[in-house]
């Protein structure tokens, strides 16, 4: 994890000339570099952050496309996400045994596509005006962040923001939509956002565990045997495109085309 960061950062250090090649916002590219969030061109407020995104499915393909520079990112990177996939299918695996589901659940299209953002939040001269990244919950199954010693991460708790204090050695597991929808609404999507400090630049890392695109998400059928299921099917692109369509509303909302309704009688 510590030679992780120490790749991470030293990428962000990198002079403009041995980074700039992967400077776009284009969809189609695996493995690019870009400035406030996907939504640069329509959103209203651009955010303090740089944000480098590679896919990390399947490893050994995936290793070409990741940046050659610095010299030892794909190594150190390769290990690292050889050994966050591991940990992730564990934390599954003992979220399944928790919610009462089969123990191979998630192996079913849950835990199939992976891909790594190296956030970096430089100094801001005046954090009032914008965030490092806006409140919204991960559209994925659960994500695995890497933060450094530099807070900036808060969640939402009832109605208040309190900030995550990063912890050596600790990951901060992210409960993503899709889990909300799984569990039937037994565990909530966090909602989480980013602030910047005047002082010192922060890096973190965010892996996340996504369904495949043509997984049929639910809620699990064990856990609908009790009580009515909350969500309807939906393919996770169907999702994504509301998700990347509506990315700025209240984060519950997005969840909200899939619900069923209470009839009125
Ligand atoms: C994210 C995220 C938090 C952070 O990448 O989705 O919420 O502290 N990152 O960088
Ligand atoms: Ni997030």
């Amino acid at each position: 994890m510590e030679d992780a960061m120490k790749v991470f950062k030293e990428f962000f250090e990198l002079p403009f000339e041995k980074k700039s090649h992967l400077y776009t916002h284009d969809e189609n590219v695996k493995c690019k570099l870009y400035t406030s969030s996907y939504n640069y061109e329509n959103e209203e407020i651009h955010y303090w952050r740089d944000c480098l995104i590679h896919d990390c499915a399947p490893l050994k393909e995936s290793f070409d496309l990741w940046p050659r520079n610095p010299p030892r990112y794909r190594e150190v990177v390769g290990e690292y996400l050889s050994q966050v996939g591991k940990l992730g299918s564990r934390i599954l695996d003992l979220i399944s045994e928790g919610l009462g589901l089969e123990s191979d659940f998630f192996a079913h299209g849950y835990n199939e596509d992976f891909f790594l953002t190296v956030n970096h939040y430089p100094p801001c001269p005046d954090p009032s005006f914008t965030l490092g990244l806006p409140k919204h919950c991960d559209p994925n199954v659960i994500t695995l962040l890497l933060q450094d010693i530099v807070p900036g991460l808060q969640v939402r708790v009832d109605n208040e923001w309190q900030l995550v204090q990063p912890r050596p050695n600790a990951f901060v597991v992210n409960i993503a939509h899709q889990m909300q929808v799984i569990s039937n609404g037994k565990l909530k999507g966090a909602e989480h956002r980013v602030v910047t400090n005047t002082e010192k630049s922060r890096t973190t890392a965010s892996y996340f565990v996504v369904p495949s695109k043509d997984c049929i998400l639910e809620p699990a059928k064990a856990l609908t045997q009790n009580d009515p299921p909350l969500y309807k099917q939906f393919r996770y692109a169907e999702f994504m495109e509301t998700y990347k369509a509506l990315s700025t509303q209240e984060p519950e909302n997005l969840l909200e085309p899939y619900k069923f309704k209470k009839e009125v009688i």
